[in-house]
């Protein structure tokens, strides 16, 4: 019989799919004893288990023959009008996805060929490189900090090529927790506005502010201004549940059409049961959700960064967040954050070294962490030990 070879098998796409040096790295955090500020999970104790519980059995003795049914491809009518109402759309508008990384997928799908330029901030989500990197385009990348893409360099990249479109974060960014000021929303909108620029607005931490209010989403200006070229992704994985996986896009009725057909292929539709699950679980009661995960969010953070003061060398960088799930921590020059994360183990604690979420490489002396999981007091040992480990490495540099 002859033997199969599957790597000669595989198709071009498969050859761009490549296990992340990254992810190896972390199932080392998964040891006993380490306390980890790595995953970008949400806080499980923010679950709403006993709520969902009832909920899904109610649901399935009551509408059982919907929630096991084959469903829409476009999503469960109630939550695509609850999802507009929120959002100040048409139910038209309102696309359901199988998480926000679906809608990441189908972004690639419906845009890119091989070749094509993409514009992304410098970093970004690793899980969109990842979704995009698939379809084989080409990254373009401008750099971003704790106030978003620096718009100069982005107005540079504009003048030079015309993007298939710009994926940007601007709330609370994943990985750098950046958050992109109103004026500088406005401004790059005129710049997406002059050009006709297709906007991927990833919305995903929006929510998790901790100040009194959020900004308006690039969306939201762009609508007020006549705009119809953002793409707006969110999710309730920060807000909810991410083991539901239940997110959506919202566009144009044109662009979601498209989703929906390429969304046909992959999954037909996003599971009935947890849309209904979602729609009941959000329908009351949703602000007073927001404002608790917002208390709690906010208080792991304020713990994290009294940590960080007391425990980091002065020549360490971080930011201090006004929302989301993370610290963007930026070591001296030169440092190596994969070299702090092998020290950091033998101290058991662990965090994402930052260079996968630079498309086209650098930010080695970067990494993430997040204070999601963790409860004050473990994230304050857990900085402790960062600290211990970060001295390590610089006495030895
Ligand atoms: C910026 C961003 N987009 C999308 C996702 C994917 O979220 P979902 O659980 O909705 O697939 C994440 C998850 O961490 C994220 O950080």
């Amino acid at each position: 019989m002859k033997t199969l070879d599957w790597n000669t098998l595989f198709g071009e796409r498969a050859r761009r799919i490549q296990a992340s040096t990254i992810r190896e790295l972390l199932k080392l955090t998964q040891r006993p004893g380490v306390l980890s500020f790595a995953g970008g999970l949400p806080a499980p104790e923010l679950f709403p288990k006993e709520e969902a519980a009832a909920k899904a059995a109610e649901i399935l003795r009551q509408k059982g023959e919907v929630a096991l049914q084959y469903g829409p491809t476009e999503g469960y009518f109630p939550l695509r009008a609850w999802v507009a109402e929120w959002l100040g759309v048409s139910p038209e508008e309102v696309l359901i996805t199988t998480g926000s990384q679906q809608a990441l997928d189908l972004l690639g799908k419906v845009f890119l060929d091989e070749g094509s330029p993409v514009l992304l901030e410098a970093p970004s989500y690793m899980g969109a490189i990842q979704a995009f990197r698939a379809y084989g385009p080409r990254f373009l990348t401008v750099p971003a900090g704790e106030e978003g893409p620096d718009l100069k360099a982005l107005e540079e990249a504009l003048n030079q090529e015309y993007p298939r479109f710009l994926y940007l974060i601007p709330s609370f960014q994943n990985p750098s927790g950046g958050l992109m000021p109103l004026e500088a929303r406005r401004r790059l909108l005129e710049m997406a506005m002059e050009r006709g620029l297709v906007v991927v607005e990833d919305d995903a931490y929006r929510e998790l502010y901790f100040g009194e209010s959020r900004l308006p989403s690039l969306f939201e200006l762009a609508r007020e201004a006549g705009y119809p070229g953002v793409i707006y992704l969110s999710s309730f994985s920060k807000v909810l549940a991410p083991g539901l996986r239940v997110a959506f896009v919202v566009a144009r009725p044109e662009v979601i059409l498209k989703f929906t057909q390429a969304k046909q292929g992959v999954d037909l539709h996003t599971p009935v049961l947890n849309q209904i699950l979602v729609h009941e679980l959000v329908k009351e009661g949703f602000p007073e959700r927001l404002d608790r995960i917002r208390t709690t969010y906010k208080a792991k953070a304020q713990a994290m960064l009294e940590a960080l003061d007391r425990e980091m060398p002065k020549e360490v960088a971080y930011t201090r967040p006004k929302g989301g799930m993370f610290v963007w921590m930026t070591l001296p020059e030169g440092l190596s954050a994969e070299a702090l994360f092998r020290q950091a183990l033998e101290e058991n604690v662990a965090f994402v070294p930052g260079g996968p979420f630079f498309a086209n490489g650098g930010g080695e002396n970067t990494l993430r962490l997040s204070y999601a999981t963790m409860d004050r007091e473990r994230i304050q040992e857990g900085i402790r030990r960062l600290g211990k480990a970060v001295k390590g490495l610089l006495a030895t540099a």
